[in-house]
């Protein structure tokens, strides 16, 4: 078998990572595949890569930080069908491939006249990545809209198909963040209903909305474009500055000691957490009061228009920018008693 590549797999040695972070940081993999056909998994598992090797899978590569190279080999994959699996009258199954960008994703089910996603416009990534982290937004999160997620086991070897519920779906959480050597995520399938029950709640919807001068119930495509120019305002296009969106997780603590931090800090915003007994903070309003907004050490960075978000200026490596999160996390625990923990998976270093 001819290693340099195969059917449905093309392989790179000693590859370049830096256009597929969307930091923009330096960084390499000893062997970097491509995958354009699922199926081509068993026998690059089989042989080609042995198991034992630690494998990175690399989906928009936007919720990732290398803070050195990879250490073994980074798996893309290209799959970009997406595909009406089944119509149930009031909702269908829509089934998209790991590789398609998310983005492109919500908008072709928006015009397929589904709705169920719009909410979750403009998240960078892909599919394939949208279920590992639960990415959520506006108000939403993914995991309500998974019906299963199809996926390669390593471990046994073969395809397998996860049904929500077993995907323990939780805050930027799931059973494929607590087992990455596990699944590669080959497609998703979503529940999505053909008559739209907006969901507007979140701070900033409706004033975007009312800013479009749209009046009464909104059309699911106008709530997209709603979600779209607020994470324009808000957050810094990739293309032009290197970032992971938000880089820490709200953290998420006991009401007791949310309480006695409001007692404190009357002003701070606090959320339901997952329990009655849990309360979630902002880590955005956290940062924000130990003045790292807009703070910049080199080329690397805190936004100016977002205290969440780790940006690189231009020439930043992947370690200073962890050497800046660990900094601010020390800020905030010095100040606030709260531990914040990073959101995008660290490569090459621990936290
Ligand atoms: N805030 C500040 N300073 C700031 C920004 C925000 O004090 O610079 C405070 C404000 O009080 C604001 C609150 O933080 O009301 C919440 O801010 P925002 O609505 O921007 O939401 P977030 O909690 O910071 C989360 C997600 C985002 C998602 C938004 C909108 C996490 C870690 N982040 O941010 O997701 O877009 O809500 O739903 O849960 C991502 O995961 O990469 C991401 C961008």
């Amino acid at each position: 078998m001819n290693l340099a590549s195969g059917s449905g797999y093309r392989i790179t040695e000693n590859a370049r990572l830096d256009a597929r972070n969307t930091f923009g940081v330096r960084a390499k993999a000893p062997m970097l595949v491509d995958v354009s056909d699922a199926q081509a998994l068993p026998e690059l598992f089989g042989y080609a890569m042995p198991r034992a090797a630690s494998t990175l899978v690399l989906g928009g590569g936007s919720n990732l930080l290398f803070a050195g190279d990879a250490p073994g080999v980074v798996l893309a994959l290209e799959t970009r069908r997406i595909a009406l699996a089944e119509d149930r009258g009031e909702t269908v199954i829509v089934r998209a491939d790991a590789g398609v960008v998310w983005h492109d994703f919500v908008l072709w089910t928006l015009g397929h006249g589904l709705s169920g996603l719009e909410n979750l416009a403009l998240i960078p990534g892909t599919v394939g990545a949208a279920p590992i982290q639960n990415i959520g937004a506006y108000g939403m999160e993914v995991g309500e809209r998974v019906h299963a997620v199809d996926a390669f086991d390593r471990l046994d070897g073969r395809f397998v198909r996860l049904a929500a519920e077993a995907c323990a779906f939780a805050y930027r959480d799931s059973l494929f963040k607590h087992a990455p050597d596990r699944y590669i995520v080959t497609a998703v399938e979503f529940v999505l209903d053909r008559a739209f029950q907006p969901r507007l709640a979140y701070a900033g919807i409706t004033d975007a909305l009312q800013a479009m001068g749209i009046e009464g119930t909104p059309r699911a495509s106008q709530v997209a474009e709603a979600v779209i120019r607020i994470r324009r305002r808000k957050l810094p296009d990739p293309a032009l500055l290197g970032n992971a969106g938000s880089f820490f997780k709200n953290p998420i603590i006991a009401c007791a000691q949310a309480d006695a931090l409001l007692a404190d800090f009357p002003a701070m915003p606090v959320f339901r957490g997952a329990g009655d007994d849990s309360r979630k903070l902002s880590a955005a309003w956290l940062i924000d009061q130990c003045g790292w907004k807009g703070h910049r050490d080199g080329d690397a960075g805190v936004a100016a228009s977002h205290a969440l978000v780790l940006v690189n200026h231009g020439q930043a490596t992947g370690m200073q920018l962890l050497d800046l999160a660990h900094r601010i996390a020390a800020s905030v625990h010095a100040r606030f008693g709260v531990a914040i923990e990073p959101e995008p998976r660290i490569v090459g270093a621990a936290w």
